[in-house]
C-alpha cells in the first residue's frame, strides 16, 4: 500500500519536475536554490498560514495588494524566481516598507510556495474549498453562468468558452473574474446596443467591426452581420456584458462550489496526466 504511494508520489514528482524544468531552466543551470517546498500541499498549507500572520496584512489575504504589491499579477515584467522570492522574504526589500523576517529557512520556503500558488492554474491547486457537483448545478441552473458560457460544447456564446479555465487561471484570478468582471479593466467582449435605421434594436456581443460591417452575435448565439449603412447608432458598453451582482447574488459557500467546478475545467485533466 504504502509502496503504491510512493509510486504515485513518484510520478506526480517527475510531472512537477518537469513542468519546474522548462520553467526554471536558467535556474537550475546555474546551481540556484531550488524550493523544497513547492508544490507541497502540506507545505503550501503551512506556508499560507505564515503568510497570514506576516504578509496578508500588507499584500492582502489572497495577494490581491494594499499597502504592499499586489503578489499575483506583478507590475514587473519577468516573474519573480525561486530564490529572488525567497531573498525577499528573507530581507525585505531594503529601503521600503517591505520588512524583513525572522522566520527559520524552512518556513520561508513554505512562504514562497504559498506566494507561488497563489498564480499557479487552479486545476493543480491541491486544497480548493467547495463542491463541483453543486458547483455545476449553480452554472446550468440558478446562477444562469450556462445561458453565456459553454463548457465541454454545452451553452451560451455570449461570453468566453470555459472548458479550460482550470489549466488556464489561477483559483483566485477565477474568484476576481466572476465578483468584478470589470477588474481588469479590458474587455474581449465588448457588449453593444446597435440602433438600425429600420427601427430595429440589436444587443450582443461586437465580434469584429470596421468602418463598412460589424459582426453582432445575440444571446441566443445568432450572428447579424450588420452593414454599417443601415446602422443608426452603436452604444458600445464601458462594463463586461457578464453581470457584476454575483457577490450578492450568490452565497460565499454557493461561490466556492462555483469556483470549485470551474478549477477542475480543463482540456487535459490532471488525472490523464498521470496516466
Ligand atoms: C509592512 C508591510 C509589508 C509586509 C508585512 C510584507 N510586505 Fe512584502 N512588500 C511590501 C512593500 C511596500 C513592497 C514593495 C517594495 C518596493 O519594491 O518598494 C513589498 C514587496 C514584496 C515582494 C516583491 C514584489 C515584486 O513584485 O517585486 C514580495 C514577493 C513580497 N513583498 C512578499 C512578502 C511576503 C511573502 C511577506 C510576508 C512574509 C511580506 N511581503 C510582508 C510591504 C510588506
Ligand atoms: C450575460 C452573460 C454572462 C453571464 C450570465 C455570466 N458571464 Fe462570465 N463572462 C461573460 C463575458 C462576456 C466575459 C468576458 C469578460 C470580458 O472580456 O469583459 C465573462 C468572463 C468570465 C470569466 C473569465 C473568463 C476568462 O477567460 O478569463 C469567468 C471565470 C466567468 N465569466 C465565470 C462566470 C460564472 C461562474 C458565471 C455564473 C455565476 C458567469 N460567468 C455568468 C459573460 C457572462
Amino acid at each position: 500500500m504504502i509502496q503504491f504511494q510512493e509510486q504515485d508520489h513518484m510520478r506526480l514528482c517527475i510531472i512537477f519536475l518537469g513542468i519546474g524544468l522548462a520553467a526554471q531552466h536558467d535556474a537550475s543551470k546555474e546551481g540556484k536554490p531550488k524550493n523544497p517546498a513547492f508544490g507541497n500541499p502540506e507545505a503550501i498549507a503551512a506556508g499560507k498560514k505564515l503568510y497570514a500572520n506576516s504578509c496578508a496584512a500588507c499584500h492582502g489575504p489572497t495577494g490581491q495588494g494594499g499597502r504592499g504589491p499586489n503578489l499575483r499579477h506583478r507590475g514587473a515584467w519577468h516573474p519573480l524566481e525561486d530564490d529572488g522570492l525567497f531573498r525577499i522574504i528573507e530581507k525585505g526589500v531594503p529601503s521600503s516598507d517591505m520588512p524583513g523576517s525572522n522566520l527559520p529557512e524552512s518556513q520561508i520556503w513554505q512562504t514562497a510556495a504559498f506566494v507561488r500558488s497563489l498564480t499557479a492554474p487552479a486545476i493543480e491547486s491541491t486544497t480548493i474549498p467547495g463542491d463541483p457537483a453543486a458547483g455545476e448545478s449553480l452554472f446550468t441552473g440558478k446562477a444562469g453562468c450556462v445561458n453565456c458560457h459553454r463548457v465541454s460544447g454545452r451553452g451560451g456564446m455570449l461570453g468566453p468558452d470555459l472548458s479550460n479555465i482550470g489549466a488556464m487561471k489561477a483559483l483566485e484570478d477565477i474568484r476576481e473574474s466572476i465578483l468584478d468582471p470589470d477588474a481588469d479593466g479590458f474587455h474581449r467582449y465588448k457588449a453593444v446596443t446597435v440602433s438600425m435605421k429600420n427601427g430595429t434594436t440589436i444587443k450582443g456581443v461586437a465580434r469584429n467591426r470596421n468602418n463598412y460591417s460589424m459582426q453582432v452575435q445575440d444571446a441566443k448565439g445568432e450572428l447579424h452581420l450588420l452593414n454599417m449603412r443601415d446602422v443608426k447608432e452603436v452604444t458600445v458598453s464601458e462594463h463586461s456584458p457578464m453581470p457584476r451582482n454575483y457577490a450578492q447574488r450568490l452565497s460565499k459557500e454557493e461561490l466556492d462550489n462555483v469556483i470549485a467546478y470551474l478549477a477542475r475545467q480543463s482540456v487535459r485533466p490532471r488525472d490523464a496526466a498521470k496516466k
